[in-house]
């Protein structure tokens, strides 16, 4: 099965490094025309060299600032087709017992993985009305159907709101001809972060891990874009509201 997408427009979130920048290679190869949105202008420049046509930075919690980036994109190619909202992870936080955990902690979270997929989503949802197509695919994880690796209590919380959010959006967009999807990732190699929590397992713990996976082998970014492209093509026109769990089978 060959996945064309020619003319489609495409905005990533999070695509300044490891699963969003795979998901911006994979859509440019199959000629799509793809802006990548992201807080780190650095990774986002590299985004660009592999395949971003057109890059944003921007703190995707700023609902403004989101609404301006996607109109513009809209004004410029026409309309907008594809969302990913790959957005998120755990901000540079490690597990702490309940009682440490501050305002900030808990709200960075929530604003890095639900509330800019939320405002995108209200962004391009009007022009994907319109064309009487879409799709928007969110990246939640293992840690979005139950207790997490990580062990952040706001990482786990966040990311079954992004699940409850898939299904509700589902069921609201889909008469208009727009699927809503998720991909939960299992454990990926992808950014210095998940290189951190790999080597804190030590070799007894990643042995525990790569055996509890059936493929007995960790995922990799393009495991992950591939799922995303198959729901953002054509042939994936009657899958909407489900949460795709891709991880070697592990749950
Ligand atoms: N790597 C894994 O093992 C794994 C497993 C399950 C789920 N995920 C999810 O997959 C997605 C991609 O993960 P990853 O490991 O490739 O990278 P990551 O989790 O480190 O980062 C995702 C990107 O989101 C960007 N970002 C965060 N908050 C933002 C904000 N407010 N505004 C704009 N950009 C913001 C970051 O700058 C980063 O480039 C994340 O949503 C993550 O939670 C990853």
């Amino acid at each position: 099965m060959k996945l064309d997408f020619t003319n489609r427009r495409v905005v990533v979130t999070g695509a300044a490094q490891g699963i969003g920048r795979a998901i911006v290679q994979s859509f440019a190869a199959e000629g799509a025309q793809v802006w990548a949105l992201d807080l780190d202008a650095e990774g986002l420049r590299v985004a660009a060299e592999t395949g971003a046509n057109a890059t944003r930075v921007l703190d995707l919690s700023d609902r403004s600032a989101v609404t301006d980036a996607m109109s513009e994109m809209a004004q410029t190619l026409g309309g907008i087709d594809i969302l990913v909202n790959c957005a998120g992870g755990v901000r540079g936080q490690v597990a702490k017992p309940i009682e440490d955990v501050s305002e900030k902690d808990w709200l960075v979270l929530f604003e890095a993985n639900v509330h800019g997929a939320f405002w995108c989503s209200q962004s391009v949802a009007p022009h994907m009305k319109r064309a009487g197509f879409g799709r928007i695919i969110n990246i939640s994880s293992g840690a979005g159907l139950r207790p997490s690796l990580t062990g952040i209590q706001g990482y786990t919380a966040a990311k079954h709101a992004l699940v409850g959010l898939t299904k509700q959006l589902s069921f609201e967009l889909g008469p208009f001809g727009i699927t809503v999807n998720s991909v939960a990732p299992g454990f990926v190699l992808s950014n210095p972060a998940t290189q951190r929590q790999w080597e804190s397992y030590g070799p007894e713990g990643q042995a525990r891990l790569v055996e509890s996976i059936h493929t007995q082998r960790l995922g990799r970014p393009k495991d992950i874009a591939d799922t995303v492209m198959f729901l953002a093509s054509d042939v994936a026109e009657w899958v909407s509201g489900q949460i795709i769990s891709v991880d070697g089978g592990r749950s």
